[in-house]
């Protein structure tokens, strides 16, 4: 397992651009297989959940190819409907392929989710809206079987929470339903609208993403399309955090700003000049970061949970104390306990974090307990005196692409060591 190591204290100046949003060509990936013929996805990013993503495509009979950033999938050899029990396990999120097998198969077969770091990351409404689009379902042996004999047909699905996963699956598979289905209560993230562009582009109609309500009426079939993804939103977020807490001047290029609009007036609120165009952001930190009143994480356009674990890093050097409550997960405060290694005070009770802030860091050996979390310690490893040492760097491969080269042309000491102990150049 690679190891990043990080000689801190290091201001952060310059401009990079960040990868395609992973949360949005995930869903984009699994669509591709109700969009029969040859789709081809440009500005898709090289992360090890996009690998196992790609991966679940082949086992489905899908052709892939892959040059760089653009991604070709040949869905039109689709023969499966199963998702293994490993590829299940190497990637949470890929219940997300649900809607797509069972729209283009009418069976599907997956393995009940296990836990993951942040919580328990339970299904029971994509199982729900499946049951309302027509689909029956049952459990043998830690395997959910869906089936839809007389294929699917709209429902009206009203989701009890704003979940992604959930309205991407319903968004998905209401496009072959016989029917107007109608989802009400649905996410707003910036990644559903993504995932309706690319599906209208497919010959769907889906009007409303974006919205709480999205109504999709149904056709016969989709066919292949080209389509770009939207920058990653959540990445640039936690750019923009590194350089804030390395007193830095750091601009965000080719993003679109309106998909960080929770955060900037965190930014400010710390004392940060944050300036923005139509297609980047730029702040520029002050000596000693100021805390922030209560962030409270809620769905887009609340402030994303993803963000949650790297602005408790950049808090825990801010003058004052700041509050943080976690709405959304369960459990994702794993990286408090790492960053108190590096000397923060942090107390978590609950969903609700209390983060007193402290002069300095001091760089010490950490591991990265999850994806956000683990770039948390970056953050914290960045500001910290001395050499910080994090493991489990696999967990960060999964949603950031090559962070020590982007971090390194910032101007951060930071180096990756890989498994037999030789540094990644
Ligand atoms: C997506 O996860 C993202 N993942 C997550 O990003 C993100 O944190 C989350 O949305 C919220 O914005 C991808 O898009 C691949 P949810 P998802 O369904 O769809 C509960 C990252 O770091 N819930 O909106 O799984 C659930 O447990 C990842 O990039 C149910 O109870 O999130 C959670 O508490 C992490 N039953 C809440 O709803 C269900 O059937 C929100 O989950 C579904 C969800």
């Amino acid at each position: 397992m690679d190891k990043l190591i990080i000689n801190g204290s290091k201001r952060l100046t310059g401009e990079i651009e960040v990868h395609g949003s992973k949360n949005s060509v995930l869903p984009i990936l699994a669509a591709c297989v109700l969009s029969q013929g040859e789709n081809i996805i440009h500005n898709c990013p090289m992360l090890s959940d996009v690998d196992a993503a790609l991966k679940i495509l082949v086992e489905l009979g899908c052709k892939v190819k892959r040059e760089e950033h653009t991604v070709c999938v040949d869905s039109s050899g689709v023969n499966g409907f199963e998702i293994s029990d490993s590829l299940m396990r190497e990637m949470r999120s890929s219940v997300i392929f649900l809607g797509a097998i069972l729209g283009r198969t009418g069976k599907a077969v997956l393995s009940t989710p296990g836990g993951c770091e942040i919580g328990l990351r339970p299904i029971d409404m994509h199982i729900s809206a499946m049951e309302q689009l027509g689909a029956e379902v049952f459990e043998e042996h830690g395997r959910l079987h869906f089936e839809c004999k007389n294929g699917l047909h709209a429902a009206r699905v009203i989701l009890p929470f704003p979940s992604v996963g959930a309205t991407e699956n319903i968004m998905i598979a209401s496009c072959v339903a016989k029917g107007t289905t109608v989802i009400t209560n649905a996410a707003r993230e910036p990644e559903i609208s993504d995932l309706a562009d690319f599906l209208n582009g497919c010959g769907a109609k889906i009007h409303g993403a974006g919205d709480s309500t999205i109504i999709i009426d149904g056709v016969e079939k989709l066919t292949a399309t080209t389509h770009t993804v939207i920058p990653d939103r959540i990445a640039a977020s936690t750019y923009l955090l590194a350089g804030a807490i390395t007193h830095g001047r750091v601009c965000i290029k080719e993003i679109i700003p309106a998909h960080l609009g929770a955060l900037i007036p965190v930014l400010k609120q710390s004392g940060c000049d944050v300036s923005v165009s139509n297609r980047w952001i730029c702040i520029s930190s002050p000596p000693r970061l100021s805390r922030v009143k209560t962030v409270r994480t809620m769905p887009y356009p609340g402030f994303p949970t993803d963000v949650q674990a790297p602005l408790t890093a950049m808090l825990s050097v801010a003058d004052g104390t700041s509050v943080v409550v976690e709405n959304i997960f369960e459990c994702r405060y794993k990286h408090v306990s790492e960053l108190i290694r590096l000397g923060a005070k942090i107390n978590v009770e609950g969903r609700t974090a209390v983060i007193e802030g402290v002069p300095y860091l001091t760089g010490a050996s950490v591991v990265s307990p999850d994806l956000r979390g683990g770039f948390a310690l970056v953050i914290a490893g960045l500001a910290a005196k001395g050499e910080t040492v994090i493991s489990g760097v696999e967990h960060i491969d999964r949603g950031y692409e090559n962070p020590e080269k982007l971090l390194s042309l910032l101007g951060a000491d930071i180096k990756r060591i890989k498994e037999n102990g030789t540094e990644k150049k």
